[in-house]
Parts: structure tokens; C-alpha cells; sequence
């Protein structure tokens, strides 16, 4: 019995996808839409528009109305917050569609810049809702506005991006972008102006030859391309799935970064499957962290750890970035043996050097701390860069190391005892041993066990701020072996997106 409903239920559905005709949804002028009826439907019933609730917010948008959990591909005015009150309603005039408050008598367009009058709308069963003048000619279409996805049969123009969103739940604008850029190069960047260089690319396609008006295409079979102005494909960066008909593809910029391909079964019950992904690494994706932070590979998710001396500015959000943990220098008072230099090798931060100096690790730590401004510096190729912090956009680069100096104490509380010395010395003593029978038995299980434990006792060293432990200033952390003690990682290893990025940047954005 259960497998001729398992047999049946492929048919259904898919006669029911079949016999859609796209573009019969009409939607007539004087249409309202409230949060408590809150959608148009496709004539399929696939996609939806209208009002949808993420927590405690209402936001206008378009889903895939038939798979669970409803995925949320277009959302209008991603940044702009509407009320949450029920008094709110959507109304489609020749104006195109305003948000009516209906207490306050307040009005907005929801779509600005339609210079034509509407005649009416539609919600296309290719996901894409349009409004066409009386000639039937389309006026606007959400597939030319697209926020973090595009669904099969969109295409992402020229000088278009797609940018993520803050997280699976709030569909703002998040950190991530991708762009199509002029030059024909399709980039992945963090979001922030001053970052859409070449240096911050985390990934490209490299077709930065191609000229002007390439687009990124999704086709129905789940391919995904670039063709230039003449149609010809300048690159396949996904073939052709081997699934059957019954899928629906969409490309997403995920709010960890990753460019994603996912497709859906129309016919089984099952959730999105991940048909190529921009990075295999989750640490690819720069500033994920946010500053004096940096990404582990197999730290949870959020990936980040925070610079040694630093703590998370918010403990629950993990991505946002450290401050730190102790006042920094006063200059005017300055006692250099109050302070100590730690090391992490394979890390490299975005250049912000106040002074450059040609100098050997050794002689670069010990001039940094003899310098109160300094806070820290990135050793490279016997160069020693004093940086200003905060540091950003932290990656691998295996020849360099970067330098914290951690205070041992901080001026205020200078005024402890021989005794409480004495005390807090024992504590650690015992504390350490206490660690260390646990690291025995942890590291008899596995290697990858092994490797939390030595984060976990170099966070508890610091956070003891490192009073005897002269030790401490000489050992190094090597972000490199750490990812090499994770298996998998291994192939990311000094071929990090940054550095195969980097080299292939062109037309004069390139440092
Ligand atoms: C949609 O409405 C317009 C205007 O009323 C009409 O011209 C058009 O034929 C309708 N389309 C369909 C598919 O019903
Ligand atoms: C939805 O709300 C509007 C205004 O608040 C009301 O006029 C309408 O009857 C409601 N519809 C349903 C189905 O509850
Ligand atoms: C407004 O529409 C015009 C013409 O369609 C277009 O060139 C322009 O880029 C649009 N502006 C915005 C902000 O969308
Ligand atoms: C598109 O690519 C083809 C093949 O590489 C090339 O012959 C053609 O000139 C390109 N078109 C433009 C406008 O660059
Ligand atoms: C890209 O895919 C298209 C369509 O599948 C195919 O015709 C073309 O040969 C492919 N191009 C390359 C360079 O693989
Ligand atoms: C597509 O398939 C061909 C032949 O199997 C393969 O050589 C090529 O690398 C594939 N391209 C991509 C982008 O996966
Ligand atoms: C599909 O799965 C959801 C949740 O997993 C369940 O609630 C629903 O009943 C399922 N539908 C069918 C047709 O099996
Ligand atoms: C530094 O961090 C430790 C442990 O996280 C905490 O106990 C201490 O209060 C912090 N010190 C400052 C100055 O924030
Ligand atoms: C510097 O600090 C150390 C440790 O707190 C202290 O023993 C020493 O007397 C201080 N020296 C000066 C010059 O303040
Ligand atoms: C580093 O440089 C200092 C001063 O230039 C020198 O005394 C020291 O021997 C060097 N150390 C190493 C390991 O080369």
C-alpha cells in the first residue's frame, strides 16, 4: 500500500506542475493583500508573494510556497523594517504597489521608480512576480531586482550583485557579496565599500577578459554559466545535473558566504540538496569573523576565535568580531615587563602598518614591546609590520605570523600581594594538572579532540594573563598545523581562496 502511494505521489504532483501555463495569475488592479491573507500565488501554486513572518517581523517577499520550510528567494526593501501590526496592507494601483498603514493614513511604494502605469500584475510560475503596462509589456520584475538568489531561467546582469543576507531568519542585507562585474569576472567580496577591490576577493570565476555584459545564467537542468553580450558560453562553472526533470534549482549567497547551488525535488518530501558550493572551506569567505578575530575550520559555527588578550564582543554572536581584554598601554607610564608578545603562525591580516621595519622575528617582538603604541604586528619574509588595530580580515598565509602583545597586567591592578601571588599560583598549578589528566584521556580518543584541547588550554593560559609564564611568549600556535590535524582541511593549505584570488585579479583593480 505504501508503495503505491510512494508511486502515486510523483504523478500527482507532477501533473499538477505540468499543467501549470505560466503567466495566468493575474492580479487585477484594486488587489489588496493583508498579513492575515497574506499571498498571491503562482498558478502552480510553487511561488508565492506577499506578507511573511520571520520571529517577530512581517516582511513582503517571495517563496517556494510548496516546499517546507518555506524558502524565502526575494524580499522587498530587505533593510527597510515595517510595522508589525496588522494595520498594514498591500495595495495594487496604476501606481504600481504602496504600503498602506491603514492608522496612520501613511502610504509608500513598495517598488519606486515605475515611470509607466500598471495595468496589472503577475506571479509567474519561473518564481518571478512582474507588473505589465496595458500593452502587456512588462513595466517591472522582481528577477531584475534580485536579493541574495536567483531561481532558473534568472540571469544576473552586468553590474548586478547579489548580496547575503544576516541570517537564514532575517533576510536584511548581510556580509557577503557576489558580483557580476563590467570586466566579465563573477567576485565573491565582503560587503563594504572600501572592500570591492581585488585584494578582498575570496573567489572568481577569472573571466576578467571577457568584456562587458557578461551574465550569470541558471537554466532548468541546474546549469549555471556565464555567456558574453554574443551568447557565446564563456564559462560552465556547474554542467548540467544528472537529476531528473522534477527539481528546481536556485543560487544563493548564503549568509556565511558560500555560494551555493541547491535543488528540490518536486516530487519527494525532502529538504534542499547542495549541488555545488563556491569554497569547501567555511573559513574561505573574508571577515567572517570581524575584527581581532579569526576562523578555524572546525571550531562550531560561528568558526571564529578571538585574537589572544581579546574577548567576543558578544558572547552569543560569535561572528561579530573581539575587543580587548585588558587596557592597553599607558604611554606616559609605561613598564615594557608588564607585557608579553604571543605568536600565531599562518595568519595574515589586512596591511595597516603605522611603521615597517626590516628586522628577524626575535628583534620585531622585543621592538614591539619596548613600543607602547604598538599593539601588535604581522612578521613576514624578515619584515615587521607594526599594525594599527583593529585587525581585519584575518586568512591563511603560511609565511607569516602574527605578533598580540597580551598584558600581564593592566596598570590599575598593579597592587596584588606576594600572597595572592602565592595563591593564584597554586591555582594554576592545580588548575594545570586538572588539564592536563584531562588532555590524557581526551587525547587517547581523537586527534581532533586533541586539537580543542590545546585551543582550550591556550585561551585559559591567557585568560590568566600570563603572569609566569614566560613560556608562553615563545610558543607558537600554528594556525597552518592546525588546520593540517583536521583531515580534509589539508588541500586548503597555501592554496587558500585568498591566495589563488589574489593573483588573478586584473584590470587595474589589483593592488
Ligand atoms: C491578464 O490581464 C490583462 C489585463 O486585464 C489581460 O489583457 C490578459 O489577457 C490577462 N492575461 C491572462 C493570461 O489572463
Ligand atoms: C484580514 O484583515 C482585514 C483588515 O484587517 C479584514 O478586512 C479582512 O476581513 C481579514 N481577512 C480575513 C480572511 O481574516
Ligand atoms: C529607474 O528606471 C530607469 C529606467 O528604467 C533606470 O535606468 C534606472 O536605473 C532606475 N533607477 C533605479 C534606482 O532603479
Ligand atoms: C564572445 O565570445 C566569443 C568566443 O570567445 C567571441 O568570439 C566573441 O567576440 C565574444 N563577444 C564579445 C562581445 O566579446
Ligand atoms: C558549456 O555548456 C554548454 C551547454 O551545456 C556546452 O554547449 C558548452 O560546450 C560548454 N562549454 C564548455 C567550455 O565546457
Ligand atoms: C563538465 O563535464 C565535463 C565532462 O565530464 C568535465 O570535463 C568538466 O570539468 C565539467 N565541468 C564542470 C564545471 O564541472
Ligand atoms: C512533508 O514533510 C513535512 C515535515 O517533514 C510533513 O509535515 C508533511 O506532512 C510531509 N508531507 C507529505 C506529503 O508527506
Ligand atoms: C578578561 O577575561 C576574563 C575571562 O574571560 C575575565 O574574567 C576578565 O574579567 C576580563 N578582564 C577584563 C578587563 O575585561
Ligand atoms: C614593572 O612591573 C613589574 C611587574 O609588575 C614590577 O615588578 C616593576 O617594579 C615595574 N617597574 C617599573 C619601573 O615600574
Ligand atoms: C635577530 O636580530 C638581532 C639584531 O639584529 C640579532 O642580534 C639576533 O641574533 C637575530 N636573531 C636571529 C635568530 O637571527
Amino acid at each position: 500500500m505504501s508503495a503505491t502511494f510512494l508511486f502515486l505521489l510523483p504523478f500527482t504532483i507532477f501533473s499538477i506542475f505540468a499543467a501549470a501555463q505560466p503567466g495566468t495569475s493575474n492580479i487585477s488592479l484594486g488587489s489588496s493583500l493583508y498579513p492575515n491573507n497574506s499571498q498571491w500565488l503562482s498558478n502552480s501554486g510553487q511561488f508565492a508573494f506577499g506578507f511573511y513572518r520571520e520571529g517577530n517581523d512581517l516582511a513582503i517577499g517571495i517563496w517556494f510556497e510548496k516546499i517546507q520550510p518555506q524558502t524565502i528567494i526575494w524580499t522587498a526593501n530587505r533593510d527597510v523594517k515595517l510595522p508589525s501590526s496588522e494595520d498594514v496592507k498591500l495595495h495594487l494601483s496604476g501606481e504600481g504597489i504602496s504600503v498602506i498603514l491603514q492608522d496612520k493614513q501613511g502610504l509608500s511604494p513598495l517598488i519606486s521608480n515605475i515611470t509607466e502605469s500598471v495595468a496589472w500584475a503577475s506571479m509567474l510560475d519561473s518564481g518571478n512576480f512582474v507588473l505589465y503596462n496595458s500593452n502587456a509589456k512588462i513595466i517591472w520584475q522582481s528577477f531584475d531586482a534580485p536579493t541574495d538568489t536567483i531561481l532558473s531561467g534568472q540571469r544576473l546582469l552586468a553590474g548586478r550583485n547579489l548580496v547575503s543576507s544576516i541570517s537564514a531568519t532575517n533576510h536584511a542585507t548581510g556580509r557577503f557579496q557576489l558580483s557580476m562585474q563590467h570586466d566579465g569576472n563573477l567576485v565573491l567580496y565582503p560587503v563594504n565599500p572600501i572592500s570591492t577591490t581585488g585584494q578582498y576577493a575570496y573567489w572568481i570565476t577569472g573571466t576578467y577578459t571577457a568584456g562587458d555584459k557578461v551574465s550569470l545564467n541558471l537554466d532548468h537542468n541546474g546549469q549555471l554559466y556565464l555567456l558574453n553580450s554574443t551568447g557565446f558560453y564563456i564559462q560552465n562553472i556547474t554542467n548540467q545535473t544528472q537529476l531528473s526533470d522534477n527539481h528546481v534549482y536556485r543560487l544563493t549567497i548564503d549568509s556565511d558566504g558560500i555560494l551555493r547551488l541547491y535543488s528540490h525535488s518536486l516530487t519527494q518530501n525532502d529538504s534542499w540538496s547542495i549541488e555545488y558550493s563556491s569554497s569547501s572551506s567555511k573559513c574561505d569567505p573574508l571577515g567572517l569573523c570581524g575584527l581581532n578575530a579569526y576562523c578555524v575550520p572546525i571550531e562550531e559555527d560561528p568558526p571564529c576565535l578571538c585574537l589572544p588578550g581579546f574577548v567576543f564582543m558578544d558572547q552569543g554572536q560569535k561572528d561579530l568580531g573581539c575587543r580587548r581584554n585588558f587596557s592597553m598601554v599607558d604611554c606616559a607610564n609605561k613598564n615594557e615587563t608588564r607585557y608579553s608578545i604571543t605568536d600565531l603562525d599562518g595568519l595574515e591580516w589586512e596591511d595597516n602598518p603605522y611603521s615597517v621595519l626590516t628586522l628577524n622575528e626575535t628583534a620585531c617582538k622585543e621592538d614591539c614591546l619596548r613600543d607602547c603604541a604598538c599593539e601588535g604586528a604581522v612578521y613576514k619574509d624578515n619584515t615587521c609590520r607594526k599594525q594599527r588595530f583593529p585587525l581585519g580580515y584575518g586568512r591563511t598565509d603560511e609565511t607569516a605570523s602574527t605578533l598580540v602583545k597580551i598584558g600581564i597586567e593592566s596598570s590599575g591592578t598593579k597592587t596584588v600581594s606576594k600572597g595572592r601571588n602565592k595563591q593564584l599560583q597554586t591555582d594554576i598549578i592545580i588548575s594545570s594538572v586538572a588539564m592536563l589528566t584531562f588532555a590524557l584521556i581526551i587525547l587517547a580518543i581523537t586527534g581532533v579532540v586533541i586539537y580543542r584541547y590545546r585551543v582550550l588550554g591556550y585561551k585559559k593560559i591567557h585568560s590568566a594573563n600570563g603572569w609566569f609564564f614566560e613560556d608562553v611568549t615563545l610558543r607558537s600556535y600554528t594556525y597552518v598545523e592546525l588546520e593540517k590535524a583536521t583531515k580534509g582541511f589539508t588541500d586548503e593549505v597555501g592554496k587558500g581562496a585568498f591566495g589563488t584570488v589574489y593573483k588573478g585579479i586584473s584590470n587595474g583593480r589589483r593592488e
